[in-house]
């Protein structure tokens, strides 16, 4: 099928969290492998799997220090060969995520930088500045890290006097690169190929529209970083010289990236020559009622009609409080992350009952929009964020750079219920894995939901598989259908020879369904109408 990825179904592994086969308590490689038969269950075409390069493991990942080497945590190169070709056994395409806004501080690079001193070439790969004061022992500017503090710090040179500053967007061990200079580009692309050779189908890219800085570092009002990236932005050659490289591989190879930009800015990166896929943050940020989500997806369309590019919607990541959470609490319905600004939302006190079944009428309406979707592990078994981690566990670098104030991600980071009673539900033949897992979760388990058609598993099951189905799921023109409440919203998804109407009640009292066949109910009907919090896919009558 022409561009595949257009309205692909991806699914999102984090690596630690996944599925743990070599007895550590930490997800690896050979433990998603050895899952694979799940996700060709659950039906999905491709997987992304989170950073599994050789790193610190600072950020979990997010901090490389050599990208073309595997983390002995996650296992070797030959176990990630044996993962793409058992995928692609299963008809399931492999993106790795890539990480070009920052290196580890191990990285050979930012070791070399440190060395070499002031004005060296090394140097001129990052973003290294005399700091301010009389003995330059204040940072080059005001601006704040997203994980808290400066974004600045200060070396010792060869000689071991107090040096230069060297910036980070994020944590201190994640510098960031100079992509202004060339060197960085080059290097990039020779790791893109050395992926792509190995028969990688694709590449989730972090922090992708943030590469460039205002060079002039200027201090800002609130310390935000000055980051261009409207269409003049040099950023955009980046993605530019990216996608030739995809584009000269056979068999679609295609990636999508993150970006905190609003709906035009992140269309720009959509531009043909450009990157294929992004995902739709402002989605993340709806809440789960009909106006705002109606707004949401018109904004969305409208921005991505312009460059003729599909939108790759999406609830929930490894950054964001879980949706049956968010779902569930009034507080946390606009505390999503956004990339580069850290405001994941406690969900103390969250109704998890009513956030599942709004989480279960999302489903409904994340797998029928046009576009491509993406699916975070374990929001496929309904899970909620796990809010009450003792502090003692935490290892978000945020809850220390934040002076212990934010707690951070850790609690949508959970290691996977897989089978069983009692943790570690089957992800792992250790008992301590790295976070624990809640000793309520038995029923969450994808054993236990496999079995049960009222899951959450069986519905994103049966979702997809009537995805495949139907053509319009996915792939139809969007037509509003006047909804006849405030609570509701409606749409009709169109394809020559069938029209699927997705209907989705977020009032509290049951609605009339047109007349027709119910393809799927997000909850069991009652008297034949919709009930409150639910959604359904109707083939409506002629
Ligand atoms: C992205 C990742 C996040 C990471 C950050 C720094 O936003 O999704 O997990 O901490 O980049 O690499």
């Amino acid at each position: 099928m022409p561009e595949w990825w257009r309205d692909a179904i991806v699914y999102q592994v984090y690596p630690r969290s996944f599925a743990d086969a070599s007895g550590d308590g930490i997800g690896d490689l050979r433990g998603i492998t050895g899952r694979l038969p799940y996700l060709r269950d659950l039906g999905v075409d491709a997987v992304w799997i989170g950073p599994v390069f050789a790193s610190p493991q600072v950020d979990h990942g997010y901090d490389v220090a050599d990208y073309r080497a595997i983390d002995p945590l996650f296992g070797t190169l030959d176990d990630l060969d044996a993962l793409i070709e058992a995928a692609h056994a299963l008809g399931i395409r492999v993106a790795l995520d890539l990480v070009p806004n920052h290196t580890s501080n191990q990285h050979r690079w930012f070791r070399a930088a440190v060395a070499s001193g002031p004005g060296s070439p090394e140097r001129s790969r990052y973003h290294f500045r005399d700091g301010r004061g009389a003995n330059g022992d204040e940072p080059p500017n005001n601006w704040r890290s997203v994980f808290g503090g400066s974004s600045w710090t200060r070396v010792r040179e060869p000689d071991g006097t107090p040096g230069q500053w060297y910036y980070h967007l994020f944590a201190a061990e994640q510098p960031d690169l100079d992509w202004r200079n060339p060197e960085v580009l080059a290097e990039f692309a020779s790791i893109l190929r050395f992926w792509l050779d190995r028969g990688v189908d694709g590449f989730r890219i972090d922090v992708a529209d943030a590469l460039i800085k205002d060079a002039g570092f200027p201090d800002t009002p609130d310390g935000h970083p000055v980051i261009p990236k409207d269409a003049s932005s040099p950023v955009h050659d980046v993605h530019r010289a990216f996608r030739r490289i995809l584009d000269a591989y056979p068999g679609e190879r295609t990636a999508v990236i993150e970006t905190g930009a609003d709906d035009a800015t992140v269309a720009l990166f959509l531009r043909p020559d450009e990157m294929p896929l992004a995902f739709n943050f402002r989605f993340v940020h709806a809440r789960p009622d009909a106006a705002d989500l109606r707004a949401a997806i018109d904004a969305s369309l409208a921005a991505n009609a312009a460059v003729g590019a599909p939108i790759t919607w999406v609830t929930d990541n490894h950054d964001t409080t879980r949706s049956v959470t968010r779902y569930g609490t009034r507080a946390a319905l606009t505390g999503a992350y956004v990339p580069g600004e850290l405001r994941t939302a406690s969900g103390a006190g969250a109704d998890l009952e009513a956030g599942a079944r709004r989480a279960r009428a999302m489903a409904l309406l994340l797998l029928a929009l046009p576009g491509a979707a993406c699916l975070y592990q374990g929001q496929e078994l309904g899970l909620p964020n796990v809010d009450d981690l003792p502090d003692e566990v935490l290892q978000d670098p945020v809850w220390e750079r934040s002076g212990h104030a934010v707690r951070g991600r850790d609690g949508c980071r959970v290691p996977m219920p897989w089978s069983g009673d009692a943790p570690p539900f089957g992800f792992s033949p250790s008992a301590s894995t790295w976070l624990p897992q809640p000793a309520t979760w038995g029923p969450l388990t994808a054993e236990r939901q496999a079995g049960d058609p009222a899951s959450m598993l069986s519905l994103y099951r049966a979702a997809l598989r009537l995805r495949r189905q139907h053509r319009a799921l996915g792939r139809g023109g969007l037509r509003w259908v006047s909804p006849g409440s405030a609570d509701v919203l409606a749409l009709d998804l169109l394809v020559p020879g069938e029209t699927v109407r997705v209907i989705a009640n977020f009032g509290a009292r049951p609605i009339a369904l047109p007349e027709g066949e119910v393809l799927l109910a997000s909850l069991p009907l009652e008297d034949g109408r919709l009930p409150g919090e639910s959604a359904a896919w109707v083939l409506p009558a002629r």
